[in-house]
């Protein structure tokens, strides 16, 4: 039920879920003029954010989901700030309930997109706008500007835009938020977002290692090689953190706190998310798959434990030329992240084709150059790439980025074969790069497979020859049939 407060209705946008995210967005709003009604199942976050930073701006107290509701004006915009799954229908559900016709409801959560594609169709049903919307920068992002990446019915983002591309991050006076597309685009483009963000912090695992254990730099002077980098063609936000990270010192021993950190890496979810499509897409997302699985490594720590000194063979000795090898490191940084946001891309187009979203994939870079986690320099150039050529059939092929991989291909291969040789592992980098040269072959493997396939299945082959499908009488006289 609605309350009838039209008096009382002035607030632009509510938003429900008032932990770190959740409070940090409400203050942005707040900050950029607008009215915020605040909501929280439990009322001590609300008077919390109110009593700290009340004077940040106009916000509503509010105890109700019916007072919420009753205190925005219409349509009523609100933000769903909650932990995915169970906990968001059940607020959904709530919320429905007590809006009208016309009413927008935001998923700022990290959803599954299919479950966003679900909700989108019921609400839809019920008069109700649903908007599932990605949105990055973590804490800091969400209070300072975030990448924010609204999907759902195109209507609702007349009423919504503005106020949402007032709380983003601006980079050149463009807001890092745009209409994505329809139903789960928003949420499908996010997870894409963090696979990325997976394989980036992958590969800067691995040059770190690399720096550290081939080189034997520490900590600290890792942090300057990275810092360096930072000035150049790799400036980006996870490269700036990670130099922060690696000259951090733990008070309690003194080291740097990097050296003091269980080496098993955790998720919550979306890089798996990202895997899992794009199998079921057929998209070749080798670098998140990887970074996926070396995050699954890292945790299996009993196995770990008991595989400690197992056989490494003879082991080549150490690049003795270190300046040499820290630059071929960064070139293998470079262009393996190329590769990485290249099949990231590749499962957007995908996505977009199978949902039959027509998403465009310079809006995304241009939305992605500030904000977001893997907000970095080389998104122009990726922006520039589509904006000439929106259907390019791989970003590798866009010309800057041919020219950087000519550029890099030299060094990526001796980073790979040198860590292949010292024992260290690189899986990131050498599935990128065997990405790359499989993606340039003339001829691949497959036609052996088709073979097999055919031999023990009958599930046929192409020729290079001929149109049609054939297939050979394996246990019969061996002649060839078309099919
Ligand atoms: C962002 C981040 C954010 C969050 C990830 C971390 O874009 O702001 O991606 O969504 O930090 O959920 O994911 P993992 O816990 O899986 O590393």
């Amino acid at each position: 039920m609605t309350i009838d407060n039209t008096e009382g209705a002035r607030a632009q946008i509510g938003v429900t879920g008032l932990a770190v995210m959740g409070s940090n967005i409400a203050r942005n709003f707040a900050r950029h003029g607008h009215t915020v009604a605040l909501h929280n199942r439990s009322i001590a976050k609300t008077d919390a954010l109110i009593e700290e930073h009340g004077s940040e701006g106009d916000f509503v107290r509010t105890e109700t989901i019916e007072e919420f509701v009753g205190a925005l004006q219409k349509p009523r915009r609100v933000l769903i700030m909650v932990k995915a799954g169970d906990p968001t229908d059940a607020v959904i559900e709530e919320l429905a309930a007590a809006m009208e016709p016309g009413d927008i409801i935001i998923d700022g959560g990290n959803a599954l997109y299919t479950d966003t594609i679900r909700r989108e169709a019921s609400l839809r049903e019920r008069g109700l706008h649903f908007v599932g919307a990605g949105i990055s920068g973590g804490e800091e992002g969400a209070l300072n500007g975030p990448s924010i990446m609204p999907g759902g019915p195109k209507e609702s983002y007349a009423a919504l835009g503005p106020l949402l591309e007032s709380i983003a991050a601006q980079v050149d006076g463009t807001p890092c938020c745009t209409h994505i597309g329809p139903d789960g685009s928003g949420h499908f483009v996010k997870m894409v977002h963090n696979g990325i963000e997976y394989a980036d912090m992958q590969l800067i695992g691995e040059a770190y290692n690399l720096l550290g254990s081939a080189l034997g730099y520490d900590a600290g002077k890792i942090a300057d090689v990275f810092t360096e980098w930072n000035g150049g063609d790799l400036e980006s936000y996870l490269v700036e953190i990670t130099a922060e990270v690696l000259r951090q010192k733990d008070a309690k021993t003194g080291k740097p706190l990097v050296d003091v950190i269980v080496d098993a890496a955790e998720q919550k979810g979306t890089g798996r998310w990202t895997v899992k499509s794009a199998l079921d897409l057929g998209v070749p997302v080798t670098g998140i798959a990887e970074a996926v699985f070396a995050r699954a490594l890292s945790g299996s720590r009993e196995q770990r434990k008991a595989a400690v000194g197992l056989a490494s063979g003879v082991l080549a000795d150490k690049p003795t030329d270190a300046a040499q090898f820290t630059e071929d490191i960064r070139q293998a940084l470079y262009a393996s992240k190329v590769v990485a946001y290249a099949q990231g891309f590749d499962q957007i187009a995908a996505g977009s084709a199978e949902y039959d979203w027509d998403l465009h994939p310079a809006d995304l870079a241009t939305i992605w150059r500030g904000g977001c986690i893997i907000r970095a320099r080389f998104l122009n150039r990726i922006k520039d790439a589509y904006d000439e050529n929106p259907t390019l059939p791989s970003l590798i092929l866009a010309p800057y980025f041919r020219d950087a991989i000519e550029t890099a291909i030299d060094s990526w291969r001796r980073v790979v074969s040198t860590a292949t040789l010292l024992g260290i592992p690189v899986p990131a980098f050498a599935s990128s790069l065997s990405y790359y040269d499989a993606l340039r072959a003339e001829r691949l493997p497959a036609a052996l497979t088709q073979g097999q396939r055919d031999f023990f299945g009958a599930h046929t082959y192409e020729r290079v020859d001929a149109e049609g499908k054939f297939h050979t009488l394996w246990s019969g006289d061996r002649s060839e049939v078309q099919v």
